[in-house]
C-alpha cells in the first residue's frame, strides 16, 4: 500500500467513525427554538451604548451538549453568553458564544474553537447546532477538536462569530466577533469560574480559520489589551474569490451561494446588486442557501456553475468586487504567534494566495511556523494535520517558548511528524471513550 493510501485510509476512518452519530443514535427532538425565535438571542434595549465584548446575559445551556455521536457531553458546564460586538460596517451587534467547563477544569487555560459553520443561516449558528435537542449539525471533526482541548481540562468558548445576520465570509465581522467572545469569556468569572487572567489560544480550520485568522489581523487595533498565546489556523481562506473559481461546478459549489449570501447580509449594496443580477427563474433556489446549513447547500448545488444564476460578468460588478476585496487577508499583520498548516493540493481553499499571505505577513515582522502539506487534501489534512496544531497550542499554553520570525517546512504529511501519530490516537481514543460517556476532562485538576 502506498503511503498516501495509508494517510487517506486512516483519516477516511477517522471521517467515517465520527460521521457515524446519526446512523446510529437515537432519534433527536428538535426541542430547542431557532435563534431566530429565542428571546434570549435579542439584545436589551440600549446594548448598543455597552463596550465591545460587555456581557449582556448568560444562561446555562438549554439542552445539554451535543457530542460527536448525537450522545450528550458529560462536561462540568456549559453556558451561552449573549455579548456586544461591531459588524463590519461598525455597527453594534450582539451575539453568543457557548463557554464549556470540563471536569477538572484548569481555570487559567482557555481554547477559542471557531467551528467551520459555512453556512449563512441562523440555525446553522454553533450555539444552536452545539445543543443536543436541535438535531446538531455541528461537523463532527470539530467535535472531535473541542473534546481533545476539554479532555486537557482547557475551557472552550466556540463563538457565533458570524453574528445574528450570519454574515458568513465576512472577514471583519468574524474577526470582532471572535475577539469580543474572549473579552466576555475573560469577563465571566463569578458565572464561569473562568480566571480574568487566563491564557487563550485559538484554533480554526477551513471556515473556522477565516474567523481565527481575521481575529489574528484584527486583534492589534481592535483588542490590543488582549493577551493571545497563539493561533492555529489550517486550510485559511485568504482569498474568496480563488474558493469561489475552485470549487464552482464540484461538489463544494454550494459554498459559492452560501459566501454571496452571507456577504450580502452585511452589505445592503451587495444585496441589491445580487438581487438584480439573478435570473428570475433561479433565483429562489440560489436564494435557498440563505436559508439552509451546509449540508442542505452541498447536496442542492453540488456540481453545479454557479454562475449559470446570474447574468454574465457577475463577479466584475462593482458590489461583487468590492465585497471580494474587502474581504481578503493581509492588510493587517497579527502581532500573536500563528500556526499555519496547509495542503498544496487543497481543492476547496487553493494553496498560492495562503502561501502568499504567509510570505506578505512575514516579511512584515509576524511570528509564524507554516506547514506545507504534500500529501493531504482539504478534508484530509483538517483531520492529519489536527496533531500537530494541538500540540503546537499546548505549548503556547504552557509557556514554551518560541523563536521570533517564520519557518517554512515542507511535509510529506504531518501524520508522519515525529509524535503526531500518537497525538492524533489519543484524540480518537478520547472521542470514543467520550460516546460512552466518561467524563470529559483530565482525570485530575490540571
Ligand atoms: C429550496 O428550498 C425549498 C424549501 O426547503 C425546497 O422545497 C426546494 O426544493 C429548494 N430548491 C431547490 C432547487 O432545491
Ligand atoms: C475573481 O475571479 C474571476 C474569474 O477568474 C475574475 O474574472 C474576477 O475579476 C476576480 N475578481 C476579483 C475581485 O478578484
Amino acid at each position: 500500500m502506498s503511503l498516501r493510501r495509508i494517510v487517506f485510509a486512516l483519516a477516511y476512518a477517522t471521517l467515517l467513525l465520527s460521521a457515524a452519530g446519526p446512523a446510529v443514535a437515537v432519534p433527536v427532538r428538535r426541542s430547542v427554538p431557532w435563534p431566530q425565535n429565542d428571546p434570549f438571542y435579542t439584545p436589551p434595549s440600549g446594548y448598543e451604548s455597552s463596550a465591545p465584548g460587555a456581557i449582556l446575559r448568560t444562561r446555562p445551556i438549554p439542552s445539554p451538549l451535543a457530542g460527536i455521536f448525537s450522545q450528550t457531553e458529560n462536561v462540568a458546564n456549559a453556558w451561552q453568553i449573549l455579548y456586544r460586538t461591531t459588524d463590519a460596517l461598525g455597527n453594534a451587534i450582539a451575539t453568543v458564544t457557548t463557554l464549556i467547563e470540563p471536569h477538572n477544569a484548569n481555570s487559567a487555560k482557555v481554547l477559542s474553537y471557531q467551528l467551520a459553520e459555512d453556512s449563512a443561516a441562523q440555525q446553522c449558528a454553533p450555539s444552536y447546532t452545539l445543543q443536543s435537542g436541535s438535531g446538531g449539525t455541528s461537523s463532527s471533526l470539530d467535535l472531535l477538536m473541542m473534546d481533545a482541548a476539554l479532555n486537557q481540562g482547557w475551557y472552550v468558548t466556540a463563538p457565533d462569530y458570524e453574528g445574528p445576520k450570519s454574515v458568513f465570509t465576512c472577514g471583519s465581522t468574524s474577526g470582532q466577533g471572535v475577539l469580543d467572545s474572549i473579552r466576555a469569556v475573560l469577563a465571566s468569572t463569578s458565572v464561569t469560574g473562568v480566571k480574568s487572567s487566563a491564557g487563550v489560544v485559538l484554533w480554526g480550520y477551513s471556515g473556522g480559520a477565516l474567523a481565527t485568522g481575521w481575529a489574528a489581523e484584527l486583534q492589534p487595533t481592535y483588542a490590543p489589551e488582549l493577551k493571545l498565546l497563539g493561533a492555529a489556523m489550517g486550510g485559511t481562506p485568504s482569498e474568496l474569490n480563488a474558493t469561489v473559481n475552485a470549487v464552482n461546478k464540484g461538489p463544494f459549489a454550494g459554498l459559492i451561494p452560501a459566501g454571496f449570501l452571507g456577504l450580502s447580509q452585511q452589505y445592503p449594496d451587495l444585496n441589491s446588486y445580487i438581487q438584480s443580477q439573478l435570473i428570475p427563474s433561479k433565483a429562489a433556489a440560489f436564494n435557498n442557501a440563505s436559508a439552509q446549513c451546509l449540508g442542505a447547500d452541498s447536496t442542492q448545488f453540488a456540481n453545479q456553475d454557479i454562475f449559470s444564476y446570474f447574468q454574465p460578468n457577475f463577479l466584475n460588478g462593482s458590489p461583487a468586487a468590492t465585497a471580494i476585496a474587502n474581504n481578503k487577508m493581509g492588510s493587517y499583520v497579527p502581532k500573536i504567534p500563528l500556526w499555519m498548516y496547509h495542503a498544496i493540493h487543497d481543492e476547496v481553499v487553493p494553496f498560492a494566495p495562503t502561501q502568499a499571505l504567509v510570505t506578505k505577513y512575514c516579511s512584515e515582522g509576524a511570528n509564524i511556523q507554516f506547514t506545507q502539506d504534500q500529501l493531504s487534501e482539504h478534508i484530509i489534512l483538517d483531520i492529519t494535520g489536527a496533531a500537530d496544531a494541538f500540540t503546537w497550542l499546548k505549548a503556547r499554553l504552557s509557556g514554551v517558548p518560541l523563536a521570533a520570525g517564520c519557518t517554512t517546512r515542507t511535509t510529506t504529511s504531518e501524520i508522519l511528524d515525529p509524535g503526531a501519530l500518537l497525538v492524533f490516537g489519543s484524540i480518537i481514543f478520547n472521542g470514543l471513550q467520550d460516546l460512552l460517556g466518561k467524563p470529559i476532562g483530565p482525570t485530575s485538576l490540571a
